[in-house]
């Protein structure tokens, strides 16, 4: 169960990849595959995870890198299909939902919609649907 995006109204920002051009899914598509989480610059210029699911599609969300522990960007480990922070050993696992601390909560989401071929990040004010609860980061 995924809540219904937000749409690309207020608060909507294209994604932009690591030379700041604005991401295309079509051209993402190209050298991202299945299972694929790779940075992009997303919301209020935070890098975010953008995923590539199983049907070779960008998800509907997209995943804050920073660490709820301390604030370190957490590398994605796809042997270990895990997000493994290198600061102090926090892991989350393929949907950021945190496994193992001391990073007290899960990474943050965004709802991730393509609009014209752009990508666009938005803000999550919905339930956290990994833990039920409310967003702590809204
Ligand atoms: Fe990630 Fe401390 S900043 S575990």
């Amino acid at each position: 169960f995924f809540p219904k995006s937000a749409g690309s109204g207020a608060g909507g920002l294209t994604a932009k990849d690591a030379l700041g051009n604005d991401v295309r899914a079509s051209k993402w598509l190209e050298t991202h595959k299945k299972g694929d989480r790779s940075l992009t610059q997303g919301l209020k210029a935070d890098a975010t995870y953008l995923i590539i699911n199983d049907q070779n599609e960008i998800e509907k969300y997209g995943l804050n890198a920073v660490c709820t522990h301390l604030g370190c960007v957490v590398p994605w480990n796809s042997s270990e299909n895990k997000f493994m922070c290198p600061c102090h050993g926090s892991q989350y696992n393929f949907q950021g939902k945190v496994v193992r601390g001391p990073a007290p909560l899960s990474l943050a989401l965004a709802h991730c919609d393509i609009n014209d071929d752009m990508v666009v990040f938005t803000p999550w004010t919905e339930k956290d649907f990994r833990t039920g609860l409310d967003p702590w980061w809204a």
